[in-house]
């Protein structure tokens, strides 16, 4: 039913390196967030979870010497940018239908607005899901990027989130886009 299942984003390469990169244990951690809050908004919880799941894997390591540099990520993280396009990439290369890719790429684009000039930013119900998703598992000083999973673990978590995903699929209808509220 699905194009792209979780398990399928997870095994790829690209997957492997960028969202490893920006921390496993808090891209699942999120993606269960958003599996939750898709439910109770009616909102698809596949692009929700996929989105989330993706949506911190535009991270650059901003070491000097040897240390993470807060100040120099502060002036120059375009994280949710790159994320976007490396999510879309992937999802394509994957085969996920194009609407749908787009969809999760607005959403991992507009989960932060740290990057953006001063200015209200309007989300649409799934681009705020994940962004909730994402501040709920956030911890003091980006720790929450640096929090381990083992990889057997997170490839049960990653199935068992497939799996709600079908549930959740069969038993309701979802529309594949959502207005901006
Ligand atoms: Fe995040």
């Amino acid at each position: 039913m699905r194009s792209v299942t979780l398990e399928q984003l997870f095994e790829h390469p690209i997957t492997q390196k960028y969202v490893k990169r920006a921390g496993l244990a808090h891209a699942i951690s999120a993606s269960y967030h958003a599996f939750r809050l898709a439910k109770q908004k009616g909102v698809n919880p596949d692009l929700a979870v996929k989105a989330a799941f993706l949506h911190d894997m535009g991270h650059y390591t901003w070491y000097r010497n040897g240390e993470w540099d807060f100040e120099l990520y502060k002036e120059n993280d375009i994280h949710a940018i790159k994320g976007a396009e490396r999510a879309h990439k992937l999802l394509i290369r994957l085969g996920e239908d194009r609407k749908i890719a787009k969809e999760i790429a607005l959403a991992v684009l507009l989960h932060t607005d740290s990057y953006l000039p001063e200015g209200q930013l309007y989300r649409s119900q799934l681009q705020q899901i994940v962004a909730l998703a994402d501040e709920m598992d956030e911890e003091p000083s980006g720790n929450h990027h640096y929090r381990k999973i083992s990889d057997s673990k997170a490839r049960k978590k990653i199935a068992q989130l497939d799996e709600m995903i079908d549930q959740a699929l069969v038993s309701e209808a979802y529309e594949q886009t959502s207005e901006v509220q």
